[in-house]
């Protein structure tokens, strides 16, 4: 099967020389910008590439909804498989895109779009086809793994964290989607999709780590605990749908505190299988690329679709849940909140709460945010 690449980037350059080394895939025609078409085998027009006739399937790894979108849906149109690592397409425009494959006999797959070379999504699939997944998720952006890990191990301040981590190549020069946590959400979005027939589109809550300073990781460090960002979905009791990102804190011996560096560990807990953990390089050029070609294998070998027909956009219910949190605030807002404990520091006060839903401490953090209140939260986890 031959396969057009839509981008010559970090992913991109990774996939087409795979491609030609791949038994059963053959290099196609690469999509570049206009002007940069500096070898035969690189193009710059969409059109190109759809109406080849040769051209069997098309892998995007360009990023962003648009062109991505339209180029997606052309490419289906014409009957060619699609597909792709970008996380913001397929939480976008994803249900429109798995309906145009339907419509056309092509395969839509996207497992490198969560989890970069970690095979999450692939093995979620599958998982789901024999088993009920009662709940997924786990340490799904390496950079802001990196920045944790480099704060409470290494004891870096915020922005020496962060300055390192792009350094090193694993923090975008604007890193706003990594630390904000919309990254790992969008993850998680897709995973929901896959696992239950349901992309929860609203009432999603990310809580990232622009909020942690030096003083809160050498806090919870003292007290044991080790700092990881936890995207989670699952089902509630009634069937709804919760989806969310925020810091949790780990007591040393559970397997998120061994994730170090810029790794990623997915998990879920199937009904019958119990927990599986896959850990791995969650991003990079041979990691996602090794991921773009497990799906065209999986074509290859009939695979079609990741999202079911009746997948469907919801919102989600993060209101069911509760957990303890732990809270470092302004002393003059600690009335706000029911509290296990309190622990005085001048102006500031650093508190456990009383059981709280997801959906309650993140309006509660917004609130006490807007009125000048500057805070730093994160779950009591394992
Ligand atoms: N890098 C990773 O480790 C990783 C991991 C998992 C998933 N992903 C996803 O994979 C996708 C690509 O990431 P990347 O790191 O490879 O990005 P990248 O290095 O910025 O590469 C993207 C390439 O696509 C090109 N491009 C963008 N729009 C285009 C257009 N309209 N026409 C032609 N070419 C266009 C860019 O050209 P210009 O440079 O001229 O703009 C660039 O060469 C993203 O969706 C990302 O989220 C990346």
């Amino acid at each position: 099967m031959k396969v057009a690449v839509l981008g010559y980037g970090v992913v991109g350059v990774g996939v087409y020389e795979m491609l030609g080394r791949a038994e059963g895939l053959e290099q196609g025609p690469v999509l570049v910008r206009p002007g940069k078409a500096d070898a035969p085998f690189k193009v710059t027009s969409i059109e190109e590439i759809v109406s080849d006739p040769t051209v069997g399937a098309v892998a995007e790894v360009m990023g962003g909804v648009e062109p991505a979108f339209t180029y997606a849906a052309a490419a289906l149109q014409a009957g060619k498989h699609f597909v792709t690592s970008n996380k913001a397409l397929v939480a976008a425009r994803g249900i429109e895109l798995k309906a145009l494959a339907e419509e056309h006999g092509a395969a839509f797959l996207f497992s490198a779009a969560c989890g970069g070379g970690v095979p999450f999504l692939h093995n979620l699939s599958l998982a789901r086809e024999s088993d009920r997944i009662r709940s997924l998720g786990g340490i799904l952006n390496g950079t802001t793994n990196y920045m944790l890990d480099a704060m409470q191990r290494l004891d870096m301040d915020y922005a020496q964290a962060l300055a390192d981590a792009q350094r090193l190549g694993y923090a975008e020069a604007d890193p706003t989607a990594d630390v904000s946590g919309l990254d790992a959400l969008r993850k998680i979005m897709l995973a929901c999709a896959v696992a239950y027939d349901r992309l929860p589109t609203e009432g999603l809550l990310n809580e990232g780590i622009e909020n942690m300073t030096a003083a809160d990781a050498a806090h919870m460090k003292s007290r044991g605990y080790t700092c990881r960002l936890l995207a989670r979905g699952g089902l509630n009791g009634d069937g709804s749908v919760y989806a969310f990102v925020e810091p949790v804190l780990f007591r040393e011996g559970v397997p998120e505190c061994s994730v170090l560096e810029n790794y990623n560990m997915a998990k879920y807990e199937g009904a019958c299988s119990g927990s599986i953990v896959l850990m791995g390089q969650g991003a990079g050029r041979w990691p996602t690329a090794s991921a773009v070609l497990r799906d065209l294998n999986s074509v290859l070998l009939g695979h079609r679709a990741m999202l079911r027909p009746a997948c469907c956009r919801v919102a989600a219910d993060n209101g069911a849940l509760e957990q303890l949190y732990y809270v470092r605030l302004p002393a003059r807002f600690a009335e706000r909140f029911a509290a296990e404990s309190a622990e005085p520091d001048g102006d500031t006060v650093r508190l456990v709460t009383k059981p709280l839903s997801p959906a309650a401490m993140h309006e509660l953090a917004g609130e006490i945010r807007a009125q000048g209140g500057e805070l730093f939260f994160a779950a009591i986890g394992g």
